[in-house]
């Protein structure tokens, strides 16, 4: 998995052989220049889904619901679902444990694909005090691995789970029967992901301990996003130094 907001990055994961397109609500932070993912409204996400599935013909495309347009209710989330599946998306993506679980539940039992989101959650920054590893304590790490349960008992399809320890990584992948796509949570989760702009080296100040610039000592975009399939899946990214 790979995040991408427009018609020609969504061209080449495609052609390179990236499984899943996340229109991710990072776009907030690479595309939009904030500061966090929290003022992306769900027409952005749903603006760039669009321009994703124009240029997209065999990636999976999901959708990550904005901050404020699922969290109210199981109403008010399959109504920006359904907006965001309208738009050509194939799933939908939200963060939360397990008080999201109903929600998920109302969800894929009317057709939605869910894809859960644990660990470290973005949109809840201010509530987490910073972009923090989560799942460090035996408690914090018991507590994510029913918040994967509960999601996926609930219907979720598959699950993106964020900055933890790369045994938590581990352990919450054989914790549950769906895919796991990890971001800082080890080579044991079933796939990875990044945004695109950290696997091309295109941030502002320092890399996240889990980023690699795919786009280093190669001589197109193309070439590194094949460079970050092929070592996905061949298990070399992420190595020990990207693990926390
Ligand atoms: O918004 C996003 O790009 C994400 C990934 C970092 C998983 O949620």
């Amino acid at each position: 998995m790979l995040t991408a907001y427009d018609a020609s990055f969504a061209a080449l994961c495609d052609r390179v052989g990236v499984d899943v397109i996340l229109v991710g609500d990072s776009l907030g932070m690479v595309i939009q220049g904030h500061a966090s993912t929290l003022p992306v409204s769900l027409a952005d996400v749903l603006y760039h889904t669009r321009c994703v599935v124009a240029g997209t013909t065999k990636a999976m495309v999901v959708a990550d619901l904005s901050f404020g347009s699922y969290q109210a209710s199981a109403e008010v989330a399959y109504a920006s679902a359904a907006a965001a599946l309208a738009a050509g998306a194939h799933m939908v993506k939200m963060e939360g444990g397990e008080w999201l679980a109903p929600t998920v539940a109302f969800l894929t039992t009317r057709g939605v694909p869910v894809c859960g989101h644990v660990g470290l959650q973005p949109q809840s920054v201010h509530a987490l005090g910073g972009y923090r590893v989560q799942g460090k304590t035996q408690d914090a790490a018991g507590a994510l691995l029913s918040d994967a349960r509960a999601l996926t008992l609930a219907g979720a399809s598959m699950l993106v789970v964020e900055c933890v320890p790369r045994q938590v990584g581990a352990a919450l992948t054989a914790a549950v029967k769906v895919p796991v796509i990890g971001i800082g949570a080890g080579p044991e989760c079933s796939g990875q992901v990044l945004v695109m702009h950290d696997a091309l080296g295109i941030q502002p100040g320092r890399a996240a301990r889990f980023v690699r610039n795919f786009l280093l000592e190669r001589d197109s975009i193309e070439s590194a996003l094949a460079a970050y399939v092929a070592a996905v899946k061949d298990g070399s990214f992420p190595g020990p130094e990207h693990c926390f």
